[in-house]
């Protein structure tokens, strides 16, 4: 998951990489981003990707970095921010250096710390802290370990109720990794690591980041599965969104 496999998924983003600011289907984390809206403050989105954050972070504050690694990205992130001229971009990765910026009021790293690697996960979030201001906040969305689980439950009941017998139906689980235990699963071949709630809250605790709310950011079923049956409703697949306060 180095930065040639995020370039490589510029040609087909939409198709590839799951949308979430536009998929909530409670509308969970514009509410929660309005929240902070302040027109003197300054944001930041690490590791921006295409920018589906950067149109709600423009309205919201007075200036906004956008970061990431992925150049591919960043440029189509600068296409559909052409008019929007209080967002600054810069290429950086934040796994290895320190972006050239000031401090922000509030920041948004979501989806980001998904690669197995756990050092450069403790970079990419000890750098996000390191650009927040004392009393800044931090919305953070990760991959669940719970809803993970869940789905994979979801599809051997699929399975089940299509005939398909238990030890069938076992072969086509979600795969797990080298790594299981620790929350790193296989997502379309790729390991991804996911969260334990509870995980979230003491990883960002341990860097200084006070939680100080938990919200389930629930997806259609069709963000799992191609074509999932009509069955499959509540509970919907869910990310962790956690806002939290530095210290
Ligand atoms: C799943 S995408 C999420 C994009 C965006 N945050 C969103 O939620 O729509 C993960 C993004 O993190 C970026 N990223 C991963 N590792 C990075 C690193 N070391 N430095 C900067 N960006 C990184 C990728 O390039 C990619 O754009």
């Amino acid at each position: 998951m180095d930065k040639h496999y995020w370039n490589n998924t510029a040609a087909d983003y939409d198709a590839e990489i799951l949308d979430s600011i536009n998929t909530d289907r409670k509308r969970i984390i514009q509410r929660r981003l309005r929240k902070f809206y302040n027109p003197e403050h300054r944001a930041a989105d690490f590791g921006c990707g295409v920018g589906k954050y950067l149109p709600a972070l423009s309205r919201g504050f007075k200036s906004v970095y956008a970061i990431d690694h992925a150049g591919a990205l960043l440029d189509l992130a600068r296409t559909e921010c052409d008019k929007r001229s209080n967002v600054k971009f810069i290429e950086a990765d934040l796994a290895r250096q320190s972006p050239k910026m000031r401090p922000v009021h509030f920041a948004v790293c979501t989806n980001v710390l998904i690669m197995p690697d756990e050092k450069q996960r403790a970079f990419i979030l000890m750098n996000v802290y390191q650009h927040l201001v004392r009393g800044g906040h931090l919305l953070l969305l990760v991959a669940s370990a719970e809803s993970a689980l869940f789905a994979n439950q979801r599809l051997l009941e699929w399975n089940r109720r299509c005939g398909v017998s238990r030890r069938e139906a076992r072969k086509v689980m979600i795969k797990p990794s080298f790594d299981a235990l620790n929350g790193v699963i296989q997502r379309e071949g790729v390991p991804h690591k996911h969260y334990l709630r509870e995980e979230a809250i003491v990883m960002l605790d341990a860097v200084g980041l006070d939680t100080l709310g938990v919200d389930r950011v629930e997806y259609p079923w069709t963000t799992e599965f191609d074509d999932p049956p009509k069955w499959m409703k509540a509970p919907h697949p869910w990310d962790w969104l956690i806002t939290c306060r530095k210290r």
